[in-house]
């Protein structure tokens, strides 16, 4: 998507969008998560849930996906509602229509946009001009959906408040990590990041959370020193995204980074393993540690599809 002859001049409308973890406070945070919990146990229980009815909401992907796009569709029809997905070299967006274009128009059609692309500045635009809500469903910054998802796992399976909880961060200091850093200011929880030299989160991100945060947010090059006594060990690809070329460096920088069985035995015994996925088995985890019985990916994954109800109905207020 291109950002070319894009303005500034209108401020982002007052639809519900959901950009960054940032964007709200630890409240309605809690509020998504608690309330993903209570519609997994409704949809588990053969009940009905269909306030989407007669609703449409439209995902721009620009990027692959398997569990992001399949579990917004699932859940969108799971409410009664329909789903227009729009992969963005479809669109006329692609022979350069402005995104301030699309998204006017797009708001006459829809109820709400998913939107997975490069840039941060792209979900900031089309939010400018939307009104209709605008969801980041990841960019190359953030992926403020997938650690709601995250923490509801991790709630489910520590029964207790995340606050109390340490968690660690293995690998690159990528979207997941932003998130990730936004989250643990916003909720109040310590957050330890393991990252190599060269592959830190984004400066900015980090000094903007740690001004807010309650629990310290603190980061290291040892990999050790985050998952010693964790209560959950968290990790992602080394490289992601459209950085495809860096895959083979990153891969010799990240070797020591690796989740794996030695590492995990400095973590909590309870320690939970979590990784979105997409996993790369024998890089930044194991086959053992993933298929182990710490390992939660699988209702991670699943996890996905409940919080995404939550966050569609609250950013279409139904
Ligand atoms: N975790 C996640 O976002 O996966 P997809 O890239 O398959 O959507
Ligand atoms: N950091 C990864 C997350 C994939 C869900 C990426 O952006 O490719």
């Amino acid at each position: 998507m291109t950002m070319k002859n894009q303005s500034n001049e209108k401020q982002a409308s007052k639809a519900n969008h959901y950009l960054t973890v940032s964007d709200l406070d630890g409240d309605t945070l809690l509020t998504l998560i608690n309330r993903a919990i209570q519609l997994k146990q409704h949809t588990k229980a053969g009940l009905p849930f269909r306030p989407a009815t007669g609703r449409t909401i439209g995902m721009i992907f620009e990027k692959p996906s398997t569990r992001t796009r399949i579990s917004f569709e699932a859940a969108m029809y799971q409410m009664g509602g329909n789903v227009s997905f729009m992969p963005s070299r479809d669109l006329q967006l692609k022979r350069g229509e402005p995104l301030k274009d699309t998204a006017r128009v797009l708001s006459r059609y829809l109820d709400c946009l998913v939107v997975r692309t490069f840039g941060q500045e792209i979900v900031e635009e089309l939010a400018r001009w939307s009104e209709i809500p605008v969801i980041n469903g990841l960019t190359d910054q953030h992926h403020p959906c997938q650690i709601l998802s995250d923490i509801m796992t991790i709630l489910e399976n520590k029964g207790k408040d995340i606050r109390g909880l340490k968690i660690a961060w293995i690998g690159d200091g990528n979207n997941m990590a932003h998130s990730w850093i936004q989250a643990a200011s916003r909720l109040g929880f310590p957050l330890t990041l393991a990252c190599p030299e060269g592959y830190d989160p984004d400066e900015g991100i980090l000094k903007a959370a740690r001004k807010e945060a309650s629990a310290p947010i603190l980061l290291t090059r040892d990999p050790s020193e985050a998952a010693e006594g964790a209560d959950v060990i968290n990790t992602d690809v080394w490289a992601s995204m459209g950085q495809e070329d860096e895959a083979k460096e990153r891969k010799k920088r990240f070797m020591e980074y690796q989740v794996n069985a030695k590492l995990l035995r400095l973590a909590d015994p309870k320690a939970i393993v979590l990784h979105c996925l997409p996993a790369h088995r024998g890089e930044e985890i194991t086959e053992e540690v993933l298929e182990g019985p710490q390992s939660v990916v699988w209702e991670q994954a699943e996890n996905k599809m409940h919080i995404h109800k939550a966050i569609l109905e609250w950013a279409m207020g139904l």
